[in-house]
């Protein structure tokens, strides 16, 4: 598969209809995410729900309305920034997504990357955060930004963040989040994005 210099919207179609690995059987649609497609910063989450799969939208159930809350909480809109996921369908009974599938539907979130060249990469759970800053620890790194090689150029910020479905039973995890959160507008500004 060459996603290498399509349009936008056609990598947005062929996600939409993508039958390249296992998750196509159960899910109603790809979610390909959605936001500013030059956006500075860019929100990595773990695969769509059952909300995200009835919508074909990214973060649009009781996680979404959380995640959205800590964008508006330090002064962004969720249509200033790129929101995806590592897997593009729906698990079935939201299991966790498995590794080959997270292979399979790596090429679409390389190529939006490229597209979008994000300064940040926000990664919100283990999945993600793996992929992106593989053999480290959540609860050891949250809220840590590290530069590491990145996809679209030598070096790029990336910041490990919990997800926010965890944070809804945890109200401890979502004070440590909102608290998290503070950090990328001075990361923005330090790599002289406006946020
Ligand atoms: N959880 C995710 O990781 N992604 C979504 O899009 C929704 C919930
Ligand atoms: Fe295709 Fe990704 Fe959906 Fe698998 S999860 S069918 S690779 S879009």
């Amino acid at each position: 598969m060459n996603l290498n210099d399509i349009p936008k919207e056609e990598l947005v179609k062929q996600v939409v209809e993508c039958r390249k690995c296992r998750l196509c059987e159960g899910r109603k649609r790809g979610v390909p995410g959605e936001g500013y497609w030059q956006a500075g910063v860019m929100f990595i989450g773990e695969a769509p729900g059952k909300e995200e799969d009835i919508q074909g939208r990214p973060f649009v159930g009781a996680a979404g309305k959380l995640l959205t809350e800590l964008i508006e909480s330090i002064g962004m809109k969720r249509e200033d920034v790129f929101i995806t996921n590592v897997v593009k369908c729906r698990p079935p009974e939201n299991r966790d997504p498995l590794p080959d599938e997270i292979e399979a539907c790596w090429p679409y979130l390389e190529a939006q990357v490229k597209m979008i060249k994000p300064a940040l990469i926000v990664t919100l759970g283990r999945h993600s955060m793996a992929k992106f800053l593989p053999g480290v620890t959540i609860s050891q790194v949250h809220g840590q930004p590290k530069v590491a090689n990145g996809i679209w150029q030598q070096r790029q910020v990336y910041l490990p963040l919990f997800h926010p479905a965890v944070a809804l039973y945890d109200p401890r995890k979502k004070e440590v989040l909102f608290e998290d959160f503070k950090k990328i507008p001075l990361i923005l500004k330090k790599l002289n994005v406006p946020s």
